[in-house]
């Protein structure tokens, strides 16, 4: 049965890479963007692919893109929850920290993925070997914490929270459940400065997105290997 999977963010950046990466592989693959065009013009350039417009931000809209998926899938094997925000800089320190700006970010960049793995669990569940892949940053790890950009740190963090949580709730041995930090990769979000491209980070994320049945669940990774939460 051919693999499917669901990626949000993916008309730039590293969610349009992953979608390439997993339509090469054969994958149906369902590629989730706000802006209508710009999915519809990302998803042309991939082959096996549609484009469906949903701000993850939205409750309803992520509702209704997870019932018409649902018309055209018996079962979904890879939800990635890519879509991701900063809205806050390096000049945000504690005491300039906005709290509308950290709420606007952590309605994207977690409950975003909450609302997302809520909407599609019933297809997953239909799955032999779900995967959902929470796609965090070591900016949000507690080992790793720095200054600046507190939304974003914070909204990461909460994300990792999600990925044990979910596990922890599913408690279901075959769903695989992880977060993983791309690393410092050249996307709009990473700006040209970075030390990765986009196709030296894709395999990291394929990585927990395609974990055997004895892979890890309930983790935090970089290239495959375990990062402190
Ligand atoms: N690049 C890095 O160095 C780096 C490092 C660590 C982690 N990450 C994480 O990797 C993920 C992808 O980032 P990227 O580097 O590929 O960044 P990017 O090029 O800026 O892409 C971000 C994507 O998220 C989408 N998005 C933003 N808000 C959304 C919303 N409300 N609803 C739906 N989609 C939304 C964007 O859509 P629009 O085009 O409509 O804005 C875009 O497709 C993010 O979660 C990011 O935090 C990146």
């Amino acid at each position: 049965m051919q693999k499917t999977a669901v990626i949000t963010g993916a008309n730039r950046g590293l969610g349009f890479g992953t979608a390439q990466a997993l339509a090469a592989q054969g994958y149906q693959v369902f590629m989730l963007g706000r802006n209508p065009e710009q999915i519809a013009q990302a998803a042309r350039q991939v082959p096996n692919a549609q484009g469906f417009a949903v701000d993850v931000s939205n409750t309803a809209q992520v509702k209704t893109v997870a019932q018409q998926i649902s018309q055209q899938l018996t079962q979904l094997d890879v939800l990635i929850n890519n879509a991701g925000v900063i809205l806050d800089s390096a000049n945000h320190d504690l005491v300039h920290a906005d709290p509308d700006l950290v709420l606007k970010t952590f309605d994207i960049n977690t409950v975003g993925a909450l609302r997302m793995t809520q909407a599609f669990l019933p297809l997953l569940e239909k799955s032999s070997a779900p995967r959902i892949v929470n796609v965090s940053s070591g900016m949000g790890g507690l080992s790793e914490m720095g200054a600046g950009y507190p939304a974003y740190r914070l909204s990461k963090t909460a994300l990792n929270a999600l990925t044990t949580f979910t596990v922890a709730d599913l408690n279901n041995p075959k769903f695989k459940v992880n977060s993983i930090c791309p690393g410092w990769v050249r996307t709009d979000m990473g700006g040209s400065q970075a030390d990765r491209s986009i196709e030296e980070a894709i395999p990291g994320i394929l990585w927990a997105a395609q974990l055997p049945e004895d892979g890890p669940t309930g983790g935090f990774f970089r290239d495959g290997q375990g990062l402190d939460w």
